[in-house]
């Protein structure tokens, strides 16, 4: 089980309102009490932050708002004191615009070698003032900004995001050898962003449809030019080689929106990544049938290829799942969620969203959890428009709110300033008054509360091996499923009615049994049979 943390969010020991190393560090013992096996820590390397460090200047330090780099060795050394290993991110599609790479590729101009890092293209029309073509990037708007000279770069994401241009052995061996700093450094892994980016088609032709970052379901429509080339593939496997030289298990993990499964399950072959994110299991709405099918297919596409299923239900890119699940099942998945927009129903969302976790938790295979997702935060649906940081609400022209609901800023005391976030009132996104209902001190040791449903679930989940377990499904049907992994019985129940629990010891539930036992709409419960 990996945690994620997002370090501008989690714990702010300074008290400027942005999250940092040293914080993280000091509430590690929380991590290893909760019972998490593994941190997955977003980007902390020094960057503008236009992307919220997703755009990095430089590789090899941390950026001074999250710490130094002797605060990163202490948080890895603490962790691994704690028996938790560590995951950073690697950002290999674009570098920030503010990289010394990139004021080299400016200044030398068009032709250079320093060029060739990223991808310039002159413009189309008769005074190149049209882009090379018509890419939108995924945050809104033209994938394509001019510099002075008259050429154009790619940025599939914010403008301070150019991207790199794989074809490059310079590029190449580059990140091999960033590769190669943080394995020194004792890391035990890389979360790869965009991995289904790097490679291109090589005549970038043009796309006509909506930029979405999805590489689109295996149909007779063409994939897009700009994700899931095959290309990419090599790129993992000279990694794959790099970290087999390391000694322990070192793991690389793809985060590509990749559809269907059995696409995705390239990036994962013997000799390439060792997890890829199952987003289509993320998507998948609230029923049986379709929780049934995306549970079975995934495990059927890992196991052709000999690697874990992984399994995950929030992150720092989409509405939180306690939030998510409240709105009406069936609704096609918001970028964000704001003032006026329809809301949630909290409570619904919050029974459905302990239900899934329990479901999920109970899965052979690899889980990923978002941090406060244990403390069943909600997203943030009510934030002020002007306090939006994510440059999607910009540059979608104020169409799409973004990410910065599920990134808040996350609470640990209900009293005190910034809800214990930090030692000040300062956090760089508002925190919602609900805060304190859900911060960590009213949960810890509360029967019931979300935060020990958690704790439960992963000592149980540990326990009964349910990560190395093998699945038998015992009921598909429309409105319950049911299924035996690791000698417990775990049943989710969809319908509109109450149904029996299987038989045997209940060993952990989501939520209250009816006074009858039977178990209610949206509760799943783990059994141990007689
Ligand atoms: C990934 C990250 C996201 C970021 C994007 C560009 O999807 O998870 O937060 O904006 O890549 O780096």
């Amino acid at each position: 089980m990996i945690y994620q943390i997002y370090p501008r969010s989690f714990a702010d020991s300074d008290g400027d309102g942005i999250g940092d190393l040293p914080g993280i560090t000091a509430r590690l013992d929380h991590l290893a009490e909760l019972g998490v096996d593994a941190i997955w820590l977003s980007p902390f390397y020094p960057s503008p932050q236009a992307d919220a460090g997703y755009d990095v200047a430089d590789y090899r330090d941390v950026e001074p708002l999250f710490g130094t780099l002797a605060d990163a060795d202490h948080l890895i050394a603490q962790a691994r004191a704690r028996g938790l290993r560590v995951i950073v991110d690697l950002v290999p599609n674009h570098t920030s615009s503010a990289h010394r790479w990139f004021d080299a590729a400016l200044a030398t101009g068009p032709g250079s070698a320093e060029r060739q890092r990223y991808v310039f293209r002159d413009g189309r029309g008769p005074d190149g003032t049209e882009p090379p073509n018509d890419w939108q990037s995924v945050f809104g708007g033209p994938a394509w900004t001019r510099v002075a000279d008259g050429q154009w770069y790619l940025h599939l994401f914010d403008p301070g995001q150019p991207d790199l241009n794989w074809d490059n052995p310079e590029v190449r061996t580059e990140f091999l050898d960033v590769l190669r700093f943080w394995l020194d450094r004792a890391v035990d892994g890389f979360r790869v962003d965009v991995a289904h980016g790097l490679i291109k088609q090589a005549d970038l032709a043009d796309w006509q449809e909506p930029q979405e970052i999805l590489s689109g379901p295996e149909t007779d429509k063409p994939r897009p030019p700009m994700w899931d080339q095959d290309g990419v593939h090599e790129i993992y496997r000279d990694w794959r080689r790099l970290l087999d030289g390391y000694p322990g298990e070192r793991i690389l993990v793809a985060e590509a929106w990749v559809e269907p499964a059995e696409r995705l399950a390239r990036y994962v072959r013997p000799d390439e990544m060792h997890q890829a994110f199952n987003f289509e299991y993320l998507l998948a709405s609230w029923t049986a049938p379709a929780q049934y099918a995306v549970i079975t297919r995934s495990l059927a596409a890992t196991d052709a290829v000999g690697a874990p299923t992984t399994w995950v239900l929030s992150n720092h890119d989409v509405v939180r799942h306690a939030s998510r699940l409240g709105l009406p099942v069936g609704t096609a998945r918001p970028n964000g969620i704001g003032i006026g927009d329809e809301q949630p129903d909290a409570a619904t969302g919050l029974r459905r969203a302990r239900a899934a976790t329990l479901l999920m938790l109970a899965l052979p295979g690899s889980a990923y959890l978002f941090q406060g997702e244990e403390l069943g935060l909600p997203e943030h649906t009510t934030m002020p428009d002007e306090a939006r940081q994510d440059p999607t609400w910009e540059r979608s022209g104020h169409t799409q709110r973004g990410r910065d609901g599920c990134r808040v800023p996350i609470p640990w005391e209900a009293d005190a300033p910034s809800y214990g976030f930090g030692p000040t009132d300062a956090s760089w996104l508002p925190q919602p008054p609900v805060w304190a209902e859900y911060a960590l001190d009213r949960q810890r040791g509360v029967t019931g509360s979300t935060y020990e449903m958690y704790r439960a679930a992963l000592r149980l989940r540990r326990t009964h091996g349910l990560g190395r377990g093998t699945l038998e499904w015992l009921s598909s049907g429309d409105e319950v499923l049911a299924f035996r992994n690791g000698g417990l019985v775990v049943l989710t129940n969809f319908g509109a009615a109450a149904v029996p629990p299987p038989g045997g010891e209940l060993v952990h539930s989501s939520g209250p049994l009816n006074a009858d036992g039977s178990v209610p709409t949206d509760v799943t419960v783990w059994v141990r049979p007689a």
